[in-house]
């Protein structure tokens, strides 16, 4: 059976839930803040689009979900504020694999508004949700009908479980003292799976926007995103000790 048609975090909000164990998520996402916030506003100053279609890959359930999703349209919000524009009406594509608790999310969405009502008054808005089921490392949406992907603590999850792991002893994933064989059996998984993810990804966005070769060209994916590997560990592994 499939990797992904079998993972999923634990729904719900029990003591064992996402939802209640996601902390260090919430933390990268406040940590990596500015850079979504400077990404997601250049895009606005640049484009202004009437209707703003936004993707949250990997977005799980739980308290995260909507607040990188809320973090990212107050962003847009308080420019278009600035600059007197009517506000975009916003599309928010929440993705993940089949076997999340999208019904979780979409019970707090009642929430969501009421609190996005409060905080940017009646000129903001609207937000419409959509649940999209299904594996980053495939097409999820139409061609040229994303204006922004986003994504938090997810594109480390790899398709399938590397090939040349025997030597990986007493370790079921890739630690300090795994071997350079299984290092490198990571890596070249890793390069596939983020490569397919970037071409679904290029496919995807809208054509025109102030990034719009970006992810062919960017000098961090230029390796095969081997560098992005290096700093996701580097930033991941002192939070999990
Ligand atoms: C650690 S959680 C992060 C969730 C959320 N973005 C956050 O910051 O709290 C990683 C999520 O990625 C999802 N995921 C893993 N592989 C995926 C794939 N191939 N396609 C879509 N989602 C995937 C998992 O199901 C999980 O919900």
């Amino acid at each position: 059976m499939e990797v992904c048609q079998v993972l999923h975090m634990n729904g719900g909000r029990g003591e064992k839930s996402y939802a209640q164990n996601s902390s260090i998520q919430r933390k990268v996402i406040s940590m990596t803040k500015p850079i979504a916030k400077e990404a997601i506003t250049n895009l606005y100053r640049n484009t202004f689009p009437a209707s703003l279609a936004i993707a949250d890959l990997g977005c799980s359930s739980g308290p995260n979900t909507l607040f990188a999703v809320s973090e990212l349209v107050k962003a847009v919000d308080e420019v278009r504020r600035k600059l007197g524009h009517q506000s975009p009406e916003y599309q928010v594509l929440l993705n993940d694999l089949p076997g999340k608790d999208f019904n979780a999310i979409f019970k707090s969405l009642a929430g969501f508004h009421e609190d996005m009502r409060k905080q940017m008054g009646d000129g903001f808005g609207p937000c419409f949700f959509t649940g999209v089921p299904g594996s980053f490392h495939g097409r999820l949406f139409q061609r040229k009908s994303l204006h922004f992907v986003y994504s938090s603590y997810s594109l480390m999850w790899l398709s399938q479980v590397p090939e040349g792991l025997e030597d990986n002893k007493g370790s079921i994933c890739m630690v300090g003292t795994s071997p350079p064989s299984v290092v490198k059996a990571y890596y070249r998984q890793f390069q596939t799976d983020f490569s397919l993810f970037l071409k679904c990804r290029s496919e995807e966005l809208v054509a025109g926007g102030p990034h719009d070769d970006e992810v062919h060209q960017s000098e961090a994916f230029k390796d095969g995103g081997y560098n992005v590997a290096k700093s996701l560990r580097a930033v991941a592994e002192p939070m999990l000790r």
